[in-house]
C-alpha cells in the first residue's frame, strides 16, 4: 500500500525533481545502481552548489530583497506590477508620498479510522435535514460544497443575498460540529445576520460576505481534499470554519497601506500592524461578547481560549505582508523534515483558500478578478481625490490587469499552492502509514471496520493526489486566458461579456 502511495505521489512530484535535494539524491541512486551519466552528474553538481551558494548567499544578507524573495524576473512583470507584489506581499513598507510627477510605477489506525468514518459524515445529507425548507437552487448548490468547482455566486442567488450564513450553517451541520459544541440555533442564526452585516458596512465590490462564503467553502475543501482534515481535532476544525467565515469582517474595502498612510482610525488603534487583519478579529469576538450571538457559550473555558488562539494566529495570517515570511517558515520546516506546527499549517490553509480565486475554473476566477480590480481602483479614486500617490494596481486608467493576474498567479497562487501540497503530504502520508487496528477505541470516532478504513485511505490518497493536479491545471488555464487577452489586446477586462457582473453588486 505505502509503496503504491509514493509511487503515485512521486508521480506527481516530477516537477520537485529540480530541486537541490532531489538530484543529489537521484545522483546517489545512479551512483548505487553504477548507472553513472557523468555529464548528467557534473550539471547536477554544478546547478547543486550554485543553488547552495546562492542560498548562503541569501541567508547572510541583513534585510529582505522583495524581488528575490518573490523570485520576481524584471524582464517579464512589468515595474508597477513588480511594486505591487513587493509593497504588498512583503514587509516592505512604501514611503509615504504625495502625488509625484510621473506615477510611480493520518499516523495509526486511530486516524485511519477516523478518515473512514468522517468520510461516511461528510457525505450525509445533513443541511437537507435540518433545513427542509431551502430553497431548490440552494439545496443544488449544496450538493456541490465538497467539490473544488463549488459555484458560490450560484448560492448567493439562490439564498437571496445569504450564502456567507447558508454556508457556514450547511458545514457546521455537516462536520457535526452544532452537536458537538451544543451551538444553539437561534444564536447561530442571529451571529450570522451579524456577520453579514458587518460584511455589507462598506458596500466593497470583493470584500463582502460572498468572498467570506468563498474563503469558508474554499477551506472546507481544501482540508477535505488534502486529506489533512484527519489530522484536525474537532475543536481545530470549529475554529477553521469560524476564522474563514470572519476573516474580512468588516473589510473597509482599503487596503492596510492606505490605512497607513491616511493615519486611519484603525492605523491608530492597531499601530499600523496587520490593520484589517486585527480588526477582523477583534470584531469577530466582540460579536461573541452578546450572549445572544455567542455561538461558543457551551465551550468550556479551554476549548474556548484554545478556539480562540487558533483564530487570532489564523485571521492575523491573512495579511498579505507575512505572505513571504510564512512560506519561507514553512519550507525550511518542510525542508528539515520538522514536526509541523498545527497553527502554522491551517493559518497557510486559511491564506491559500484566501487567494484561492485564481486556481480554481476560469468562469469563477473571470467572475472573482473584476470584483477585486473595482476596489482596488475605487480606493485610487479616493487616493486621487486625497492628492496622493496612487497605489500600484489602482488606478483604473492604466492598470495592467492581465499581466498583473498572470503574476499574481506565478509568484503568489502556485508557490502558495505547491507548498500546501507538499504540507498536506508531509501531514496525511504518515497517518495512512501506520497499520489499520480493528478494534479502535478512539474517542472521536468509534467503531469502524478495517474495510472502511481502508476504503477511507485509498480515497484520501486518490485525493490528495488530483488534487495537486487540478489546481495546476486551472492555474495553467488561466495564465493563458489572460495571455491570450493580452496578445488580443483587450485591455478592459469590463469588455469582457462574463465579467459585467463584476460591478459594486457582488
Ligand atoms: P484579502 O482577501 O484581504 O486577502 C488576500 C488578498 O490577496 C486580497 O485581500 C487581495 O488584496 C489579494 N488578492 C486576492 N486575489 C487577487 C488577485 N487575483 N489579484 C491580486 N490580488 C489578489
Ligand atoms: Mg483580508
Ligand atoms: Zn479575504
Amino acid at each position: 500500500m505505502y509503496v503504491c502511495v509514493m509511487a503515485e505521489i512521486l508521480k506527481v512530484k516530477k516537477t520537485l525533481l529540480h530541486s537541490p535535494i532531489c538530484r543529489l539524491k537521484r545522483m546517489l541512486q545512479q551512483l548505487e545502481v553504477s548507472d553513472v551519466d557523468f555529464e548528467e552528474l557534473k550539471r547536477n553538481l554544478e546547478f547543486t552548489a550554485s543553488l547552495l551558494e546562492a542560498l548562503y548567499t541569501d541567508g547572510t544578507r541583513p534585510s529582505f530583497d522583495a524581488d528575490d524573495d518573490l523570485q520576481l524576473r524584471s524582464d517579464v512583470v512589468p515595474v508597477e506590477v513588480r511594486d505591487w507584489l513587493a509593497s504588498t506581499f512583503t514587509q516592505r513598507v512604501q514611503p509615504i508620498s504625495r502625488r509625484p510627477e510621473e506615477k510611480p510605477r493520518f499516523r495509526s489506525i486511530v486516524h485511519a479510522v477516523q478518515a473512514g468514518i468522517f468520510v461516511e459524515r461528510m457525505f450525509r445529507k445533513a443541511y437537507s435535514t435540518a433545513m427542509p425548507d431551502q430553497p431548490a437552487d440552494v439545496l443544488n448548490c449544496l450538493r456541490d460544497v465538497d467539490r473544488w468547482s463549488f459555484d458560490v455566486f450560484a448560492l448567493d442567488a439562490g439564498s437571496s443575498g445569504h450564502s456567507l450564513k447558508t454556508l457556514f450553517i450547511e458545514l457546521i451541520i455537516k462536520h457535526q460540529l452544532n452537536g458537538r459544541f451544543k451551538v444553539p440555533l437561534s444564536c447561530l442564526m442571529s451571529f450570522l445576520c451579524e456577520l453579514e452585516r458587518g460584511y455589507s458596512k462598506h458596500t466593497n465590490a470583493y470584500h463582502n460576505h460572498t468572498h467570506a462564503a468563498d474563503v469558508t467553502h474554499t477551506v472546507h475543501c481544501l482540508l477535505l481534499r488534502t486529506g489533512v482534515l484527519y489530522w484536525l481535532t474537532e475543536l481545530e476544525m470549529l475554529a477553521c470554519l469560524f476564522a474563514a467565515a470572519v476573516h474580512d469582517y468588516e473589510h473597509t474595502g482599503r487596503t492596510n497601506n492606505f490605512h497607513i498612510y491616511t493615519r486611519s482610525e484603525l492605523a491608530m488603534v492597531y499601530n499600523d500592524r496587520s490593520v484589517q487583519e486585527s480588526h477582523h478579529v477583534s470584531a469577530a469576538f466582540r460579536l461573541l461578547q452578546d450572549e445572544n450571538t455567542n455561538i461558543f457559550m457551551n465551550l468550556t473555558r479551554t476549548e474556548w481560549l484554545e478556539l480562540r488562539s487558533l483564530v487570532i494566529e489564523m485571521v492575523l495570517g491573512t495579511d498579505m505582508s507575512s505572505h513571504v515570511l510564512h512560506i519561507k517558515a514553512m519550507k525550511t520546516c518542510l525542508q528539515h523534515n520538522e514536526s509541523i506546527d498545527k497553527p502554522k499549517a491551517l493559518s497557510l490553509i486559511l491564506h491559500a483558500a484566501d487567494i484561492s480565486h485564481p486556481a480554481k475554473s476560469w468562469s469563477l476566477h473571470s467572475r472573482w478578478t473584476p470584483r477585486l480590480m473595482e476596489e482596488f481602483f475605487t480606493q485610487g479614486d479616493r487616493e486621487a481625490e486625497l492628492g496622493l500617490a496612487i497605489s500600484p494596481l489602482c488606478d483604473r486608467q492604466n492598470t495592467p490587469v492581465a499581466q498583473s493576474q498572470i503574476a499574481f498567479i506565478e509568484f503568489i497562487v502556485e508557490p502558495t499552492f505547491s507548498l500546501i501540497s507538499d504540507m498536506a503530504e508531509q501531514i496525511v502520508i504518515p497517518l495512512i502509514q501506520d497499520t489499520p487496528d480493528p478494534s479502535p477505541t478512539c474517542s472521536r470516532y468509534r467503531c469502524v471496520s478495517p474495510h472502511r478504513a481502508q476504503k477511507g485511505l485509498q480515497w484520501t490518497v486518490a485525493d490528495l493526489v488530483s488534487f495537486r493536479s487540478m489546481w495546476m491545471r486551472h492555474t495553467e488555464e488561466n495564465k493563458s486566458k489572460w495571455r491570450d487577452k493580452i496578445n488580443n489586446s483587450v485591455s478592459d477586462i469590463r469588455d469582457e461579456p462574463e465579467m459585467q457582473t463584476g460591478q459594486k453588486s457582488a
